[in-house]
């Protein structure tokens, strides 16, 4: 469909993106990237395992043709991620003698040297092309007393992996806008632990500059106003904010699954688009970019996640046609 507006016209107030992999930005998956989008995100091709498989390792195969992709077609990078929980290989939390890591200062030393190095190659590589980086991801458990995910990286150097990450990254890149990402941000006690988190650590002088929000949500979770409480909640750190990986699954809850997705769901998820990306757009001044986690409904991580069935919670249907959720984005009333 070449008859309908671009959403990059529309939406002019922040880059508009989608999570990708390189075989996205070929034939007609490419053509629909670029005629509605201002920016890309690598779902997967910047993640620990495919950037370093094994120790000083480095490889740029699955990312590189991505990036040059978003060059050539001037669409701006969000780099996803420098550090997470998942997506990392087992040698990166192995101590010297080939066993788990504990947490000793040995290990401490050993793990913060390997975040370094890993940092200080991938964001060189890319430099200026990226210009903002997811440097931390999802390391908020809002049900542990300090509010931290038990990850090895915590159990191993407490916060310091936090501080290291961002230190090094600003070093690195210095014009990239340095993010901590992490989803359910709209839930006030997870919020809450986050805007502590980032209080904290920008009080001691570590270059946060902002928060990423997920905004993974469904048809019926959550609301505007509880969405927007949440991007109100940080406007006191004056910290930048982004959407980093918005979809809309048609399911409210893991017992749903439907073979193709009905009518009224897809009505419902367009006035959750509208909703939430007039809410943005409200919010321009603290929102510096909106990314969905997907083009199209062909890929979509909720095809397996929490369960496999079909879902469909992107702005494009899996043969590339715009959906009612489209044109929630760009003009609802053309909503049918
Ligand atoms: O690369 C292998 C391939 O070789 C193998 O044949 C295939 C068979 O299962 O698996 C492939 O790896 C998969 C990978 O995606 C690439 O497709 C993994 O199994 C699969 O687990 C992985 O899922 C990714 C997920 O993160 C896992 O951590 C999703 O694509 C990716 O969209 C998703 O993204 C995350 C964000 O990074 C952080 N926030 C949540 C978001 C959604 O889960």
């Amino acid at each position: 469909q070449t008859d309908i507006p671009r959403i990059r016209d529309v939406v002019t107030e922040f880059p508009v993106g989608a999570a990708i992999t390189a075989a996205e930005t070929l034939g007609v998956h490419g053509e629909l990237l670029a005629r509605h989008f201002t920016s890309v995100t690598p779902g997967n091709a910047l993640k620990w395992d495919a950037t370093e498989p094994a120790e000083n390792s480095f490889s740029y195969a699955q990312a590189d043709p991505l990036i040059a992709y978003a060059k050539a077609n001037d669409l701006a990078v969000r780099g996803h991620t420098l550090v997470w929980h998942n997506q990392t290989p087992a040698w990166v939390f192995t101590d010297a003698a080939g066993a788990p890591m504990t947490a000793t200062a040995e290990n401490r030393a050993l793990l913060l040297a390997r975040l370094e190095n890993h940092i200080r190659n991938v964001a060189a590589h890319y430099g200026d092309d990226i210009a903002t980086w997811d440097v931390v991801n999802e390391v908020i458990d809002e049900s542990q007393p300090d509010g931290m995910r038990r990850s090895t990286w915590y159990a191993v150097t407490r916060l310091d992996y936090i501080r290291t990450a961002f230190t090094v990254a600003r070093e690195v890149a210095p014009h990239a806008k340095l993010i901590i990402n992490d989803y359910n941000t709209n839930v006030p006690a997870k919020r809450d632990a986050l805007f502590n988190l980032v209080a904290k650590l920008r009080a001691e002088g570590i270059p946060i500059d902002g928060v990423g929000h997920q905004v993974h949500i469904n048809i019926g979770w959550p609301t505007v106003a509880e969405t927007e409480a949440m991007l109100q909640k940080f406007v006191p750190l004056g910290v930048t904010q982004q959407i980093t990986e918005m979809d809309v699954s048609i399911y409210r809850d893991n017992s749903e699954s439907f073979p193709a997705p009905p009518a009224d769901r897809l009505l419902a998820q367009a006035y959750v688009y509208r909703d939430m990306l007039a809410l943005f757009r409200r919010h321009a001044g603290e929102i510096t970019s909106v990314t969905l986690w997907g083009l199209a409904d062909d890929n979509t991580w909720l095809d397996t996640f929490p369960v496999t069935r079909k879902d469909a919670p992107l702005l494009f249907d899996t043969m590339l046609q715009a959906k009612p959720a489209y044109w929630g984005v760009v003009d609802p009333s053309r909503i049918t």
